[in-house]
């Protein structure tokens, strides 16, 4: 199972955008897919209440909702089904040091969206930090991309936002444009790979190099562990 967090301390960058239309691409691969909701906002799970039941179905857990005293992050490896393939947890914002080491402990990759802002691009300069240091993301051997979102390309915040990630050592995947399309799939509880219109072809294409990536490290994960 590949075990995929889309993360970033800072609030309204896309993670639950990106959450659901992950959900969303694996389950039309025919993917068994688990999402869950780690944000006590609950959006990833209202999105999955308004999915079409005619709609790949995806398994949703609120995580947020059902803490224990056992500890949440023990708790929601139990509750996904056993043939899942592809598990996505959507973090709530805000989350760092404990908290943090506590969810990345049972992930094998990391997506961190940014926005174009300089605001964006601070926070997110801290929270890679942090991940790195703090989260001892490479020690762990975690995969962790990032990619930015809501791009208005020809814009001076997104060529910012560009050369600052190609700064990182870390993998920068794909680049969304901002776009209503986004706004209309999590209406309708559907992803934009589900979507057939013309106008979400360049969506799609911009996804591809994600996919592809999350594939890749996919196949690398499964070969490592048969050699071990
Ligand atoms: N590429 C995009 N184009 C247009 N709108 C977008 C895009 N990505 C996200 N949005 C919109 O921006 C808003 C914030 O996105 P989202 O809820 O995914 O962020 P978040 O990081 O999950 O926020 P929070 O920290 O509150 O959980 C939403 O209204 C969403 O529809
Ligand atoms: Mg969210």
């Amino acid at each position: 199972m590949q075990k995929i967090l889309v993360i970033n301390s800072k609030g309204g960058c896309g993670k639950t955008t990106m959450a659901t239309n992950l959900a969303s691409y694996f389950a039309t691969q025919d993917l068994s897919t688990a999402l869950l909701d780690f944000d006590p906002q609950g959006s990833s799970i209202r999105w999955l209440n308004q999915r079409p039941k005619s709609g790949s179905s995806i398994y949703g857990v609120h995580v947020a909702s059902s803490k224990n005293n056992t500890g949440v992050t023990r708790a929601f490896q139990m509750r996904v089904p056993p043939e899942t393939e592809r598990m996505i947890i959507d973090a709530p914002a805000g989350i760092t040091g404990n908290e943090l080491i506590d969810l990345i402990r049972h992930v094998d990759t990391i997506i961190v969206p940014v926005l174009p802002s300089s605001i964006d691009i601070h926070a997110v300069t801290r929270f890679i930090q942090e991940l790195l240091l703090v989260g001892k993301a490479r020690q762990k051997g975690l995969n962790i991309a990032v990619v930015a979102n809501r791009a208005k390309k020809n814009t001076l915040t997104y060529r910012a936002l560009e050369r600052f990630l190609k700064t990182l050592k870390l993998p920068f995947v794909t680049t969304l444009r901002d776009t209503q399309n986004y706004v209309h799939a999590a209406e309708r509880g559907i992803g934009i790979h589900e979507m057939w219109d013309k106008r979400t072809e360049a969506d799609k294409a911009q996804w591809r190099p994600l996919t592809r990536w999350l594939d890749d490290v996919n196949q690398a994960n499964t070969k490592h562990k048969i050699a071990r």
